[in-house]
């Protein structure tokens, strides 16, 4: 194990100093360096503080079953399905069921004539007419799901299939934000009854959170990439349900890189004018401080809409990318406990979480410098990580959080 961390460290390391080629640390750079440094030695050292979620409902209706969703994503094959597909069916692997929340399980009687007990992820789609539609474009996935139950409208997207991908494909780059849906071409394509609702709420929000304009307004430019990618198939699936559903409440989550595109796809909704209650889990931060500000007072202006920021106290990914760049959004809910299961009781409420970075504002000068300049300073901080609190490297904490986050087909 330590081997493996030892290889994984190594890599990193000699990943990043590839990509940072700066010589010597301009004076700009060296301040923000020093403020990255501080913030990163403030989360390290202090735990967060904070009140024992008692809600136990929140945390079954959505904590947990959106996490099984999530983990359910991992599933998705390359032809368009869901799930591994052995001999045309679903089959959820074994080893996970434990783990998940969701009830999959059917009795059947096998080729002897005996009963037995398998798990067929079909049933997960059981309650639903249609069924979840698989969004799929450029490096991002994700299936839908009407709940008809619980009366929800359901987006997952999934993480990066191989969790390994996360230590090497970081690319942490801020882009402008612009969204997707200020453009002709967008609406061109979008159909839904109540079109000009939306227009008239996107042009009163990026009118009224003047933040949209406004080169503080930023985003970590792959994922946005990803995001925006699939935005309009995403939009117009939702729009279409709706219509025919306009009570149903909308869900928007995804673990991992898939929690940082369920950050994006939020803001877009919010910024429509469409209440969504978003859960993230052991996501990275993908807003720049203003973006986040906007994010925050969508939500805050929208009486059915919440944010919840699920994670690991001990996991990397939420921890990575520098919170004087990047800002986590939703409420934090973490936990310390290591193993599985993971019961409300396990997780604090926090408010003053420190991973939530400093208010302290600035404008990133030259992006590549950027880009450099925070490749040298991730390096530095995986040292001193490696130094501190070796634990965190260890990606257990990653894919252990309310269910076990795992490739479908690696276990
Ligand atoms: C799995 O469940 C679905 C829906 O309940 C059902 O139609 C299908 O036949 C099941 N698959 C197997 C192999 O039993
Ligand atoms: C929205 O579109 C208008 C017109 O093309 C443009 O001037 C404005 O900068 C855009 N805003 C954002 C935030 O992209």
């Amino acid at each position: 194990m330590i081997l493996s961390i030892v290889a994984v460290l190594v890599y990193i390391i000699s990943y990043t100093s590839a990509a940072a080629e700066s010589e010597s640390l301009a004076n700009n750079r060296r301040s923000l360096y020093r403020e990255y440094k501080n913030q990163l030695d403030a989360s390290l050292e202090k735990l967060p503080s904070g009140s024992t979620l008692d809600d136990e409902e929140l945390y079954n209706d959505y904590i947990k079953q959106l996490a099984g969703y999530c983990q359910v994503s991992y599933c998705l094959n390359d032809e368009g399905g869901l799930a591994e597909l052995k001999d045309n069916e679903f089959v959820f692997p074994d080893k996970l069921v434990p783990y998940t929340p969701i009830n999959y399980k059917e009795k059947y009687l096998d080729s002897s004539g005996h009963t037995n007990i398998r798990y067929n992820l079909t049933k997960l789609f059981d309650n639903v007419e249609e069924p979840g539609r698989i969004i799929t474009h450029g490096g991002g996935e994700g299936y839908m799901l009407l709940d008809h139950k619980l009366r929800t409208i359901n987006i997952v997207f999934r993480g990066t299939r191989e969790f390994s991908q996360w230590y090497t494909n970081l690319h942490f780059k801020p882009g402008r934000y612009r969204p997707v849906m200020n453009s002709s071409e967008y609406w061109d394509q979008i159909n839904y009854v109540h079109k000009n609702v939306l227009q008239e709420n996107m042009a009163q929000n990026m009118e009224h959170h003047n933040y949209f304009d406004c080169s503080l307004s930023y985003a970590h430019a792959g994922f946005t990439y990803v995001a925006r990618g699939m935005a309009l198939q995403v939009h117009n699936e939702l729009f279409k349900w709706l219509q025919e559903f306009p009570d149903y409440k909308v869900l928007v989550t995804g673990h991992s890189m898939g929690g940082a595109l369920a950050q994006l796809t939020s803001l877009d909704l919010h910024i429509l004018g469409i209440d969504n209650l978003m859960v993230s889990f052991n996501a990275p931060s993908v807003f720049s401080h203003t973006l986040a500000a906007a994010y925050n007072n969508l939500v805050d202006q929208s009486s059915n809409s919440a944010a919840l920021r699920v994670y690991h106290f001990y996991d990397l990914v939420p921890r990575i990318l520098p919170y004087s760049l990047y800002r986590h959004v939703g409420v934090p809910i973490v936990t310390f406990k290591r193993e599985l299961p993971h019961a409300h009781t396990d997780f604090r409420v926090t408010s003053n979480s420190r991973l939530h970075g400093s208010s302290h504002e600035f404008e990133p000068a030259d992006i590549d410098e950027t880009t450099s300049f925070l490749a040298q300073g991730i390096k530095d901080y995986l040292k001193e990580l490696w130094r501190r609190r070796p634990e965190i490297l260890d990606p257990f904490y990653h894919r252990h959080l309310v269910v076990f986050f795992s490739a479908c087909n690696d276990c």
